[in-house]
């Protein structure tokens, strides 16, 4: 295989690998004419819910809808306020607004880009308590949930976990992410690690009560008699996708385990370029570029994106030079949240040094599994011959 180009997501390869099996599975469905609920939504929520080891999984129309159900299933709207990241997708913040509620902006640990306790409470003492936090998974690494459980519990804030990167990594303490919350919120965006063939979400809990009304908030607040107790919407995963989904879920941990592999060819290369890990200044770097730092066991990275950051002034012509060298390259954030014209609050913008500086700095590198190890070799080569000028 050649190096280039290089692709920053590859779908087509992905399903070049599973087309017999995916055409099975559709075939399947227009068989039974399954198209909205029945056995296949009903058969993926189990065999993910089990996967993860989560006691009930409610499939949705999106990551989105799954973190919007969430909020709505604790009733959270005008009044209430909601701790988000400030350096996320615009829905972990957009769905908080959209229901009239407060969205109170964290900035983050510098070293990981996720929120952790501190950043929670600065955010709290500086806006007050919370009814919610939404701790958000970044790039496919979990955050601090031993310590955002032990606060939210303190707090009484009901924590929704936005797993939509991450499925099957796992926390500090080697648990799944999106099961120890009381929401875990997956997305299956295409290019997502868990992809569907369009858009889908599931929503996971171990609390029955609240799996009950997210399945009616899902499906129009319906009850079992055709009355209508809650005002919910329509936000279903369809049995094809539910389809595609069980046979994706089946090749997911060798997907999750080529994308280690491909982060840990760009950890030793970069590592041998005299790249840093984390955060922190470029000036005494041998290469001015800093890598993800490398998760602990028993945590688990599954590299939904793998981020370098890069001296500000360098980022988007170092973007430029690659994508004239055939690389595909992602900005993942370039606007952080709390700047976004639509989220942004009344007055003077909120200063969020950690945030911001991130914004500026992240660039995502191809790592997806149908990637080859000569091509990360590409990349990385190319990323010194930018910085040898
Ligand atoms: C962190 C995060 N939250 C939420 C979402 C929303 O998911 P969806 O695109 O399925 O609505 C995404 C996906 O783009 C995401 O990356």
């Amino acid at each position: 295989m050649t190096a280039r180009p290089v692709p920053l997501f590859d779908l087509g390869a992905q399903h070049a690998e599973i087309e017999t099996q995916v055409s099975e599975a559709v075939a399947r469905v227009m068989a039974r004419q399954d198209f909205v609920r029945g056995p296949e939504v009903e058969g993926f929520e189990k065999l993910l819910a089990d996967y993860c080891g989560a006691g009930h999984g409610v499939a949705c129309g999106s990551g989105t809808d799954a973190l919007l159900l969430s909020l709505m299933a604790e009733g959270i709207g005008p009044g209430d306020r909601v701790i988000c990241p400030a350096f996320s997708f615009f829905s972990t913040a957009s769905v908080v607004k959209r229901l009239g509620a407060e969205i109170v902006f964290a900035d983050l640990d510098p070293k990981t880009l996720c929120v952790g306790a501190e950043q929670v409470e600065s955010a709290l003492g500086r806006d007050g308590p919370a009814a919610a936090l939404i701790a958000v998974h970044l790039f496919g690494a979990s955050a601090p949930m031993d310590e955002l459980l032990d606060l939210s519990r303190k707090d009484g804030m009901t924590l929704i976990e936005d797993a939509a990167q991450a499925i099957d990594a796992r926390d500090d303490s080697g648990q799944p992410v999106g099961t120890r919350g009381d929401y875990g919120c997956f997305s299956f965006y295409p290019t997502k690690n868990l992809g569907a063939y369009g858009d889908g979400g599931i929503i996971l809990t171990n609390d029955p009560e609240r799996s009950e009304r997210l399945r009616r908030l899902r499906d129009h607040g319906e009850g079992p008699a055709g009355e209508h107790p809650l005002l919910g919407i329509n936000s279903r995963l369809d049995g094809m996708q539910a389809a595609i989904l069980s046979v994706k879920l089946r090749h997911l941990p060798r997907w999750t385990n080529l994308r280690q592999t491909h982060a840990a060819t760009y950890n030793k290369c970069l590592d041998d370029l005299g790249a840093g890990v984390g955060a922190g200044r470029f000036e005494a770097l041998d290469l001015p570029v800093r890598r993800p730092l490398s998760p602990v066991a028993p945590a688990r990275h599954v590299y939904h994106h793998y981020v370098v950051r890069v001296p500000a002034e360098h980022r988007d012509s170092l973007r430029t030079y690659l994508t004239a060298a055939q690389i595909g390259t992602g900005l993942y954030y370039p606007v952080p949240l709390h700047l976004q014209p639509s989220l942004a609050g009344q007055g003077a913008p909120l200063k969020l040094p950690v945030a911001e500086a991130a914004a500026k700095e992240c660039l995502a590198l191809p790592v997806h599994p149908s990637l080859s190890t000569e091509q990360v070799h590409y990349v990385v080569d190319e990323i010194r011959s930018y910085f040898a000028g």
